[in-house]
């Protein structure tokens, strides 16, 4: 039996065709079809302004380069995370403070924030970054208080979130509309939501940072209206374009959004039901202010044991079934230069693994996957 991923993107015949006839366009990069993706995409997230750029790494950058991050800036990110924000943020000279995360969701608070701000006398910080891990925006609405008391931008890694919704005074928000910070990222990597094989998104409500965001995108040229040999270069960018035929399997997989998300539900909702009787594990809590985008279907050990899940992983590997660990936090790797631990981290990181969720799971796989983490824990059914 082929072995079971944690993740995996899903292609049909409509997508194959779509990049094929894009190949066969004149233009295959800055074409009609980079603008119709972000046109759709503005509909769908419901902002007024959308990048589309070649990673979700990319997407993060062009968001630091738009506000403006220079050196010695402080920053505060959640310790749990994967790791492109805290590398471009290094990259780019500035101070990162990693706030300490909740132990069951990994994610940062804004009591993670107030501590962090205590522990390290920040009083004024460029930017606050927001991640949504396995793509619940548990606090979506709640850090926007930290603009004016840290005078800050708020950057959302809404890398998992695509498709993710939160409720701020009773009406719905789409993350990536904006509406609680300034601007929002995501990933089109194969495990995402949807998926361009590599590829990122940008959001903003701010001309002025789209923009700059759409500059430093295309090596920071500055084209004159009809007149293709008149240009300048007003800064330093980059090419972090996204390519049409890549932008063409993005409109196509934007069709399908609603299906990938019913069917990541719906597979949330099967574990749910039937490993609720694992006394050994923490479920996901049932959130009724924000709908998740599942990217992750994330449990954890009630006794966190870092050799216990380590030996279920090596258990699963061995039944074909491959989980992961969302995320080992950023102050433990060798980049990360510095003394640091922090608590509720560490408890996440012991106790925190990923079970296999994507679009094609069957039931019948996914019976198989519950069936062996309950043998693990010493349950029949
Ligand atoms: C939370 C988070 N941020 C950033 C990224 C980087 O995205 P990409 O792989 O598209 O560069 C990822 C990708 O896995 C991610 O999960």
């Amino acid at each position: 039996m082929k072995s079971i991923p944690y993740g995996k993107q899903f292609i049909d015949s409509k997508d194959i065709s779509a990049v094929s006839n894009a190949l066969k366009n004149d233009l295959i990069t800055t074409g009609k079809l980079t603008l119709k993706f972000e046109n759709n995409l503005n509909k769908y997230l419901k902002c007024k302004y959308t990048s589309v750029c070649n990673s979700g790494t990319s997407a993060i950058f062009l968001s630091f380069l738009a506000i403006g991050i220079k050196k010695n800036d402080k920053i505060i990110m959640p310790a749990v995370n994967f790791v492109s924000s805290y590398n471009l943020a290094k990259s780019l000279g500035a101070q990162v403070f990693l706030a300490d995360v909740d132990n069951r969701t990994g994610q940062m608070t804004p009591e993670n924030v107030d501590a962090c701000c205590k522990k390290f006398n920040l009083k004024k910080v460029k930017a606050l970054i927001i991640m949504y891990n396995g793509g619940n925006p548990i606090n979506a609405n709640k850090f926007i208080k930290f603009k004016k008391k840290l005078n800050c931008f708020i950057i959302e890694d809404a890398c998992h979130a695509l498709g993710a919704e939160y409720k701020d005074k009773k009406k719905n928000f789409k993350i990536g509309s904006c509406k609680h910070c300034d601007i929002s990222t995501f990933s089109l990597h194969p495990l995402k939501t949807i998926t361009t094989g590599e590829g990122g998104i940008v959001t903003t409500n701010s001309k002025l940072l789209d923009n700059k965001i759409k500059m430093f995108r295309s090596i920071g040229i500055k084209r004159t209206k009809n007149k293709h040999w008149k240009y300048d270069v007003i800064l330093s960018g980059f090419n972090f374009r996204m390519n049409e035929f890549q932008c063409s399997l993005g409109i196509s997989q934007l069709k399908k959004i609603k299906l990938f998300l019913k069917k990541r539900s719906e597979i949330t909702d099967l574990y749910n039901k039937k490993l609720k009787n694992v006394s050994q594990l923490n479920l996901p809590e049932n959130v009724a202010s924000y709908k998740s985008a599942s990217h992750l279907y994330i449990v954890s050990l009630k006794k966190p044991n870092y050799q216990t899940k380590e030996n279920l992983l090596k258990f699963m590997k061995k039944n074909g079934i491959l989980i992961q660990f969302h995320y080992i936090p950023i102050y433990k790797f060798k980049n990360f230069k510095g003394k640091y631990v922090s608590k509720n981290s560490e408890i996440y990181f012991k106790s925190a693994f990923s079970l296999p969720i994507f679009y094609e799971l069957t039931r019948k796989k996914q019976i198989y996957v519950i069936k062996k983490i309950k043998s693990f824990f010493g349950l029949n059914e």
